[in-house]
Parts: C-alpha cells; structure tokens; sequence
C-alpha cells in the first residue's frame, strides 16, 4: 500500500451558511478508506451539518464534496449508512422486521415488499446481520421491548444491512449507561473491522473519541466576533492521526487545549 492512497472522502473548501450565519468554514478534509474517524466539538460547532453533507442530505453553500473522487450524487447513496443518538426504529415492526425493511425498500421501493425467494433471502441476510450485532435471541422482540443498547443494536444493523462502505454514527451511544457503552464500543470495533468499513462518529466524549478512533477531528470557530456570533464558523482545529491503541495522556492533554480554546 502506497503512504498516501487516494482518499474514499475528500471535502475542498466546504462552507455551510444560513443567511449570514456561517456554521462551517473552509472545511478542508481528507478521508482515508478503512479509517475510524472521530468528531469532537462544542454544541453546535456543526458536527451534525457535517454529517448531514457527506450522507448528501445537505449541501454545502460553497466548496465540494467527492466520494472516491468523484462528485457526491445529491442524494444519500446506499454506500453511506447513518446512525442518530435516537434512532426512532418502527414501532410496530419486530426487530427482524425493521431489519429486513432497510432491504425491501432498496429492492422493491415501490411496494416496500418482496415476496417469495427474494424475501426468503433478506430474511437469512437480515438474520445473519442480527446476530453480528448480537441480537440473535431477540428477532421477534418489538422496538418497546428492547434496551437503549439493543435499540442502537438494531439501529447499527439497519444501517449496515445496506452494506455501505462509509458509516456515519451521530453521537450512537450518547444515551446509554457506561457499561452498555463499553459492549458498543467492543462491538463498533469488530463490525469496523468485519466489514472493512470507513466510520465517522460524533461524539461529546473525548475518551471514545481516544478510544475509538484511528484520527480524532476537532470542529470548533478559530476566530470569535463577540458582536456578532455567526460571523465566523467553525472549521477543524485539530486533526491527530493516532497510532495504535488510544492514548488516554493525549486524550487529557487535546481535552485541556480544547477547555481553553473554548473559555478563551
Ligand atoms: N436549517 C438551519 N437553519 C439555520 N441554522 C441551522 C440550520 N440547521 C442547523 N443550523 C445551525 O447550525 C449550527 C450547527 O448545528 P449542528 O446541529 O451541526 O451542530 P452540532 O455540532 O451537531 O451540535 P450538537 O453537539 O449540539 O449536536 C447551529 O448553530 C444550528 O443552529
Ligand atoms: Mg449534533
């Protein structure tokens, strides 16, 4: 592998405004396939509108986005799959249900069903999705029955049944208990690494961003009009490339400099 292979995300010179509020400016990124890039940041900094622009469900006021070197289709693609904090899972589908939803609207969009051989097979497919993200025992469980981590369970196998090659996670585990989000991670880790995925998570904690993420990204303004706020907006200010296992003294050491950047 050659040290710098062309990159599977490539946003040049991205700005997002509203009116004159400017929320990002001058994002210039790269994204290496395989990568596990984590986003940090004050609220919003626009770490979600970032999200938002490279599932394509935005686009940026000016500047481009390419994927795998070409112009990002203005639509969300199935190579790019989502999940939320809350993911609102349908209610009255089962867990095998939801699963296997994500794969009828794909191939039959029109009826948003498929029948015979064809739903016999997403069925396996969903199946087998299901318990990689472990929820082989709970297929004929309803959303209501399920824990805060099963939910995101069965939201990560949703996204991934797609089979996308990019994951966008939007603060995935925000809600859950700290020993559910222990599982998570254990379990994000394995699926980034079964499915060759490239991930991007936003997150409000620094460890998981540390501990999960081959890079961590921080979103924040690097200039500040106290007169007028959206004047300015935020780009990356930090970018650490990190090697091998997380490194909780850097982790503390990013968390001090971004305290102060944002007290000061
Ligand atoms: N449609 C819109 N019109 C105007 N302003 C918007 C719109 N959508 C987002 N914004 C603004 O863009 C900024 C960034 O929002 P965004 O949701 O991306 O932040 P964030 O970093 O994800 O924050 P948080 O950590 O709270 O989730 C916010 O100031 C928000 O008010
Ligand atoms: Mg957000």
């Amino acid at each position: 592998m050659s040290d710098h292979p062309a990159p599977i995300l490539s946003l040049q010179n991205v700005w997002v405004e509203y009116g004159d509020k400017i929320v990002l400016e001058k994002v210039d990124l790269d994204i290496a396939e395989g990568s596990f890039v984590s986003i940090i940041g004050p609220s919003g900094a626009g770490k979600s509108s970032l999200l938002r622009l490279i599932l394509g469900q935005e686009r940026p006021t000016r500047g481009k986005i390419m994927l795998d070197g070409r112009p990002l289709a203005p639509e969300c693609g199935p190579d790019r799959g989502v999940v939320f904090q809350r993911y609102s899972v349908f209610p009255h589908l089962s867990v095998l249900g939801n699963t296997v939803f994500g794969l009828e609207c794909e191939q039959a969009p029109l009826l948003a069903r498929l029948f015979g051989f064809a739903r016999r097979a997403a069925t396996a497919e969903a199946t087998e999705m299901l318990n990689a993200v472990g929820l082989g025992n709970s297929l004929h469980q309803y959303p209501a029955q399920l824990s805060g981590g099963m939910q995101q369970r069965l939201a990560i196998a949703q996204a991934l049944i797609k089979r996308p090659r990019i994951l966008l996670l939007d603060e995935p585990f925000g809600a859950l208990d700290p020993g559910i989000r222990a599982d998570m991670h254990g379990l994000i880790k394995q699926l980034w690494r079964d499915y060759a995925l490239t991930i991007i998570m936003v997150t409000h904690d620094i460890r998981e961003a540390f501990t999960l993420g081959t890079r961590v990204l921080a979103l924040d303004k690097r200039r500040h009009d106290p007169h007028a706020p959206h004047r300015f907006g935020a780009t990356a200010v930090y970018d650490l490339a990190l090697r091998g296992d997380a490194d909780p003294a850097a982790a503390e050491a990013l968390s001090v400099s971004l305290n102060q950047v944002s007290s000061s």
